[in-house]
């Protein structure tokens, strides 16, 4: 695997790891730092961690913030991942309303997908035809999905929109998220991988098997130089 592997002690450690490397990486961008960042329980650690440390030293207002995907929810919703950033971290910072592009979860799951689509188009840069985010925060499922593009439907890998509908396998419900294209044009990617609940399909990712074929983070991490941040349970 070409991919550079990180291994911590555990969530939190992996979590201060990703939010000193972040808080470099917008200090020092020229103009503005293009992240999109996704839900989950990793994230919400490393947005806690922001919170209380980086509030004061990173220079939020060249930040723009995108989501990877987001659950059709409203935003006041315990499921929602604009929700669990709001609450771990944008309401701690002092960031412009006018950085943050959320995915309306609220609103018609196809009409905001051409919305946010749109949104992304008009705000970033373009690199091979597509827009090019500067780093773009993933993690996996125990399933090995990514945003959310599960095993089920692998295509969402390759279809030309950028940003597309998406279900749950499970539960059903419906997600809007980035598309595999957009993914794989960006700059960066880093994986949060944590807890061992992951270490299973990790395993598989890793030692390059003929069954990660079916898992969406196998095809991102091989297609790319994406960097994974992952603590001592998932390495086992
Ligand atoms: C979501 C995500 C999803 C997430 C993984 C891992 O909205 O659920 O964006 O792709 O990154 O499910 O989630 P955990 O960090 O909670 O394990």
């Amino acid at each position: 695997m070409k991919n550079k592997l990180h291994i911590f002690e555990n969530l939190q450690q992996t979590a201060e790891s990703v939010a000193e490397i972040l808080s470099e990486k917008i200090n020092r961008k020229n103009g503005f730092f293009y992240l999109a960042v996704s839900g989950g329980n990793t994230p919400k650690i490393l947005f806690e961690t922001l919170a209380e440390r980086y509030a004061e030293k990173i220079r939020w207002n060249k930040l723009k913030l995108f989501w990877v995907d987001e659950r059709c929810v409203l935003p006041t919703d315990k499921e929602s991942n604009f929700g669990m950033t709001y609450n771990a971290l944008l309401k701690h910072i002092p960031i412009p309303d006018e950085n943050i592009f959320r995915i309306k979860g609220e609103n018609n799951p196809e009409t905001e997908a051409v919305e946010y689509q749109k949104k992304i188009e008009e705000n970033l840069s373009f690199e091979n035809n597509l827009p090019t985010f500067d780093l773009i925060l993933l993690g996996m499922g125990d399933d090995g999905h990514t945003a959310s593009i599960f095993p089920d439907n692998l295509f969402l890998l390759n279809v030309s929109d950028i940003v597309a509908v998406a279900k749950h396998p499970a539960s059903g419900q419906k997600r809007i998220t980035l598309t595999g294209r957009i993914i794989k044009n960006s700059a960066e990617i880093f994986f949060l991988i944590t807890g061992k609940s992951k270490k299973e399909v990790f395993k598989q990712i890793f030692d390059d098997v003929k069954t990660a074929e079916n898992l969406p983070s196998y095809h991102i991490i091989k297609a790319t130089n994406a960097e994974i941040f992952a603590d001592k349970e998932v390495i086992g």
